[in-house]
């Protein structure tokens, strides 16, 4: 197995590092764990299509459902018309009046309907559900219906809007005192727009009306007990009547956190009225024009620097764009007013951010949860400030970096794992950051004079396109927010059957990111079994139970740990009965004494102190840390830029699964740098004009950089495994990393994201 191992040597700091395998090079798991990595464990079922996703199960005798949507953003609800030419007797159509529970779905707050009800705050609100027996008939029913309304005056702009979903602040020190104190301040106004999930496989739920007046649910989803939660009130049904189970998901990126629930309450509603099961499969239109995006932003940003290039007062200002509902827009904002300070020490801060409501489809969870809104004003600022100081940016943020000891803004100690200066130093040797960096510095002057003369005609000879290098820093705080754990207090089990199989009893789900694959891992390692010993209970809430969403980079590091805590005590109980080692005895001892189950709820090795209404204290149990270099060309004709390379060093505390985890990193460089560069939601009266694959563009194969992926591992001590999460952390740098790297080609700052042709050819004229 040696031959294999990746490359892995330990900094001057600490941490291991694991550079990326040569190709054709099997990567292998490290730090202790004694088996090679086992191949993703539902992968050779996708690759030959046996894998089944929703759309793909047969329930015989199933009806199709659909959703009739308002085609305004804000207007009152008076009716229905439908047309009388229609046989309405073919078909089931349900209001809100039709809803044998609450008329809600369940989130933080109660504030949005499963069907609108007298009015409609957005375009494509669902307004009324049809149901028919074949797909040619809730067609063709569909045509025929539509809501009568009479409109309203809708609000787009957050800034406008009065009716705030939450609002945080965040305070250290004094910050008006020291920028007095200042002789630097920069200040800058940064915007992000939305940004879709554009999962692979759509939103799909299939529901079947259960004997017992209950409803069983499979579909597409990352929180199956979100599902139940939310199910159980707007169908008014008990524990027990409402099952979720898991289908085949392919991809969440948070669009399947908390939407799943409107789906599946929809296919109930209409699944208990037809007494069939109900089939409601979004086609990629209906998905993008109707489910959440991630929230847009305004950052207001200054930044104090003192004499002796000490960075000392910083002061955001952040409003985020809710759309029409809460959903999940407070703990979206508080991740990103937590994480606005960046990776940076400060000794005053002032952060104060807001979500407000507006007339769009509502904003929700999207990989990285707030922080890459707030990564990219963070990175923009320092980048800016460097530019000012005349010093490389790689150096001002190793000067100003987090160490253990820091204190972050919400009066958090980092006492252990963090590896600032290690990703940032993996990243910037890796893509030989200063080495080109000194170079593009050189032919600067004469470049960015030829970009603007390049820019101005259209017949100019001179240079067409400019190369650009930039980078930029991120940190993510593993698992939920503050007490969040304590307060959900998750279960995880693991069982010896009697019939001698290991079973986890997990409700986190697979939607591609290596869950499956992972905690079997986790367990072999602690049961001194190879993980191919060790099964997965289906993902179903009739059989396990809830270990909490599949969110907030947390199942490794908090599931992961209940396993690993598990499975030690199941170990124990039969090897001290069995009398050897687990690995030789378990089958004999299941034979002889049954079924043996042991269920770990979460317990807080650390006293977490953290104040939800001040936001001081602990936000978060431990942070990841990322540092991107991204290199650029720019097209100087069409304002075009293509992305040459991303290198980006993501620190995982510990790494469970190589090539896993370089497969995160990869697929949260590319998410972000389409973020900076292509992906761009337009709208219109509050509708997405651009809701279908061939006019939202997200980056294919052919515009995909070369990504090297370096891993680092600085271990969580209060995690069993050392780990923290990875799923998130490089989604907050690869999108600065690009907009710096286009300010190097081009000498323009473009401060709204995505940096589209269009912008970047304005500003390269306004600059001339
Ligand atoms: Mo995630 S954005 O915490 O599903």
């Amino acid at each position: 197995m040696r031959d294999s191992m990746p490359d892995q040597r330990a900094s001057a700091e600490g941490p291991v590092v694991l550079t990326p395998p040569a190709p054709g090079e099997a990567a292998a798991p490290t730090l202790g764990i004694a088996v090679p990595a086992p191949l993703r464990r539902e992968g050779p079922k996708k690759l030959t299509g046996e894998a089944m996703y929703t759309d793909d199960l047969v329930f015989p005798g199933a009806w199709y459902g659909g959703t009739v949507r308002s085609t305004e953003a804000h207007a009152r609800l008076i009716g229905l018309e439908q047309d009388p030419d229609f046989d309405w007797s073919k078909v089931v159509v349900m209001t809100a009046k039709d809803i044998p529970g609450e008329n809600i779905v369940s989130n933080l707050v109660d504030d949005h309907p499963a069907l609108a009800d007298g009015e409609v705050r957005h375009h494509s609100e669902p307004v009324a559900l049809v149901a028919a027996p074949d797909k040619a008939t809730l067609r063709e029913a569909k045509k025929r219906i539509r809501p009568l309304t009479e409109p309203l005056p809708p609000i787009f702009d957050p800034l406008e809007s009065d009716h705030q979903f939450a609002a945080y602040e965040v305070n250290r020190g004094d910050p008006a005192a020291a920028f007095e104190e200042a002789t630097l301040i920069v200040q800058g106004e940064y915007r992000v727009g939305h940004q879709e999930q554009l999962y692979i496989e759509n939103q799909a739920m299939i529901d079947e009306p259960r004997p017992d007046g209950g409803i069983t649910i499979t579909g597409s989803m990352q929180c199956p007990y979100y599902v139940h939660g939310a199910l159980k009130r707007a169908l008014a049904l008990t524990d027990e009547q409402a099952v979720i189970t898991q289908a085949e998901t392919g991809g969440g990126f948070g669009g399947k956190e908390d939407y799943p629930s409107v789906v599946a309450i929809h296919a109930a509603l209409l699944a208990q009225r037809v007494g069939k099961p109900v089939r409601m499969i979004y086609d990629r239109h209906e998905d993008i024009a109707s489910t959440t995006k991630r929230h847009p932003a305004i950052v207001r940003y200054r930044s104090g620097v003192n004499a002796d290039g000490r960075l000392i007062a910083q002061d955001v200002e952040m409003v985020m764009d809710g759309g029409a509902y809460c959903t999940l827009s407070p703990v979206v904002l508080s991740r990103a007013v937590l994480h606005a300070g960046g990776p940076y020490e400060c000794p005053n801060v002032h952060i104060a951010g807001r979500s407000m409501a507006t007339n769009t489809p509502p904003n929700s969870a999207f990989r990285g949860f707030g922080a890459p809104q707030a990564g990219f004003a963070h990175e923009m600022q320092i980048a800016r400030i460097a530019a000012e100081l005349d010093i490389s940016p790689a150096e001002l943020r190793r000067r100003w970096a987090y160490r253990e000891g820091s204190t972050t803004p919400s009066g958090q100690v980092l006492h252990e794992s963090v590896a600032a200066l290690d990703v940032l130093r993996e990243a910037t040797e890796a893509a030989d950051y200063e080495g080109v960096r000194e170079v593009s510095r050189q032919t600067r002057a004469v470049r960015w004079g030829q970009a603007v003369e390049a820019g101005a005609g259209f017949n100019s000879t001179r240079v067409r396109s400019a190369s650009g290098i930039g980078i930029a820093m991120g940190w993510h705080g593993a698992g939920f927010t503050g007490r969040g754990e304590i307060m959900m207090g998750s279960t995880a089990g693991v069982e010896l059957g009697a019939d001698g199989v290991i079973r986890l009893l997990i409700v986190n789900t697979e939607m591609g990111q290596g869950t499956n694959t992972v905690m079997p891992m986790i367990a072999a390692e602690v049961l001194g079994v190879e993980p191919s010993e060790v099964e997965l209970a289906p993902v179903d809430t009739s059989i396990v139970p809830n270990s909490g969403p599949t969110v907030a980079s947390r199942t490794v590091m908090i599931v992961g740990g209940l396993i690993s805590r598990a499975a030690a005590r199941l170990r124990g109980i039969v090897e001290e009965r069995s009398g050897g080692s687990f690995a030789d005895v378990y089958r004999a001892d299941a034979a002889e004494h049954g079924a043996t189950r042991v269920d770990q709820a979460y317990e807080s090795e650390v006293d977490v102190e953290f104040d939800e209404e001040t936001h001081t204290g602990d936000a978060y149990p431990a942070f990841g840390w990322a540092c991107a270099v991204a290199k650029v060309d720019v097209d100087l004709d069409t304002g075009e830029v293509r992305v040459r390379s991303v290198v980006s060093a993501d620190d995982a505390g510990r790494v469970i699964h190589p090539l896993l985890s370089e497969g995160q990193v990869e697929g949260g460089t590319l998410q972000s740098v389409g973020y900076g560069t292509i992906e761009e939601m337009k709208l219109d009266d509050g509708r997405y004009l651009n809701d279908r694959l061939s006019t939202y563009l997200i980056p294919t194969s052919m515009d995909a950089p070369e990504i090297t992926a370096i891993l680092v591992e600085a271990p969580f001590s209060h995690s069993p495994h050392g780990a923290k999460g990875i799923g998130e952390l490089p989604m907050n740098v690869g999108a600065p990393a690009v907009v710096d790297a286009i300010h190097d080609a081009i000498g323009v700052w473009i401060t709204d994201l995505p940096a589209t042709p269009e912008k970047i050819l304005a500003a390269l004229e306004s600059s001339a």
